[in-house]
């Protein structure tokens, strides 16, 4: 990892020859374990972060200017401080990576960031459009390593939240705070539970017992933007409204539980599927967390399942690619497994035995690929802290 480092920081110095020697940030990827479409209705979530993610190397400049390569794409982008004052910002919408650091800069600016521009160089080993926060990872790292250049004194809580700022705002996708928050705030070997109502958090130890992180990708991309996400929000939000016209005790998905169901079965599509996910995902979360903590992983297992089942029948955020890749899974006798992340594409997150992953891995991509005819990706995922500066190797 350190001779990557040693490459990155060389293709620095050929690209801004008259920069002085780059600060170094990381900002991991996250995958959540369960607790899907649920931070944005206020529910519980529980992801980790993985030790893939962007980096960037980065030095202050004094002429006002922002110069942003990435190893990854050809394009440059340049913008200046004087245009942020005038707040045109403008989204490329062509641009694949460039709107974040753009939208964070303009989010910092407004908090009183002093920096008189920067040269930027990202590098990303994090696949983007899977579902593992890429977006996320490039906001979270611009806005620590800029906070850090330019001495804002601000936490990295602060930080998710502007950065889901950013993407809500900026780059109109009306996400919640979950991969934000996975990014800034986790640790290593633990997962992170977060009540996105309250937005108390407590870490829970990975006991995974002989058991591998295997995150599987389907090789549909998703952009966030041209998918449903954006529907399914305001589908939850008017359950919710229906609901409360009902029984004006409930003011939020956190007021329901399962005695609620009986309720929410009296909804018309989609109302009665979308609120009915959120409460039964709700709930799996908080047997999810107990499951961990106390070693019981086979009925981890079951929830994950479960979680899949009402994510592709109920939240209808599966499709073909994410139901096609679960089946095969469980098919290679996998049970611990389910879709990550806002679905339509991406990944699924699977729980496999140590000695079965070779085996896992090929009979899924054999089997998926003839189901589909796609190609499938397989990552052994590690867990890591938050966002933080890297001052040796990475
Ligand atoms: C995306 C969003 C998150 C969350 C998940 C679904 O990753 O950015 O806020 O809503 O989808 O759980």
């Amino acid at each position: 990892m350190g001779d990557l480092l040693e490459k990155i920081k060389q293709e620095f110095q050929e690209i801004y020859p008259d920069s002085s020697t780059p600060r170094v940030f990381f900002a991991p990827g996250r995958v959540n374990l369960i607790g899907e479409h649920t931070d944005y209705t206020g529910g519980f979530v529980m992801p980790m972060a993985l030790d893939l993610g962007i980096t960037m190397l980065a030095t202050p400049r004094d002429d006002g200017v922002y110069h942003l390569k990435s190893t990854n794409f050809e394009n440059s982008v340049e913008f200046s401080n004087s245009y942020l004052l005038g707040n045109e910002v403008s989204l490329d919408k062509k641009d694949p990576w460039g709107n974040y650091p753009k939208g964070i800069v303009l989010e910092l600016s407004k908090l009183g960031l002093e920096l008189k521009g920067a040269d930027i160089l990202y590098s990303s080993n994090l696949p983007t459009g899977a579902g593992l926060s890429s977006s996320a990872a490039i906001g979270m790292v611009t806005a620590y390593g800029l906070s850090k250049l330019g001495d804002l004194q601000i936490t990295n809580e602060e930080l998710a939240f502007l950065c889901q700022r950013m993407e809500n705002d900026f780059i109109g996708v009306k996400s919640g705070i979950m991969d934000q928050f996975a990014v800034g705030l986790s640790k290593k070997d633990h997962a992170i539970f977060l009540d996105c109502n309250s937005m108390e958090w407590e870490y829970v130890p990975l006991n995974l017992e002989g058991h591998k992180v295997v995150i599987t990708n389907t090789g549909k991309k998703r952009g966030l933007n041209e998918s449903r996400y954006n529907e399914r929000r305001h589908e939850s939000e008017e359950a919710l409204q229906k609901l409360s016209e009902l029984k004006p005790q409930i003011k939020s998905y956190r007021d329901l539980t399962l005695a609620d169901l009986s309720l929410i079965n009296t909804l018309m599509y989609p109302y009665k599927e979308r609120a009915r996910h959120i409460v039964t995902e709700n709930h799996r979360v908080l047997e999810a967390k107990k499951a961990l903590e106390s070693g019981s992983l086979t009925q981890f297992g079951q929830l994950m399942l479960a979680s899949h089942r009402s994510l592709s029948v109920d939240y209808e955020v599966t499709g073909r690619e994410l139901d096609s890749l679960f089946q095969s899974q469980l098919e290679a006798g996998c049970f611990k497994t389910r879709m990550t992340g806002a679905g339509f594409g991406g990944c699924t997150v699977s729980l496999v035995i140590e000695n079965k992953v070779e085996y896992f891995i090929e009979t899924v991509r054999a089997n998926y690929k003839a189901r589909t005819g796609l190609d499938s990706e397989f990552y052994l995922a590690k867990s890591s802290g938050g966002v933080r500066e890297i001052r040796e190797g990475l």
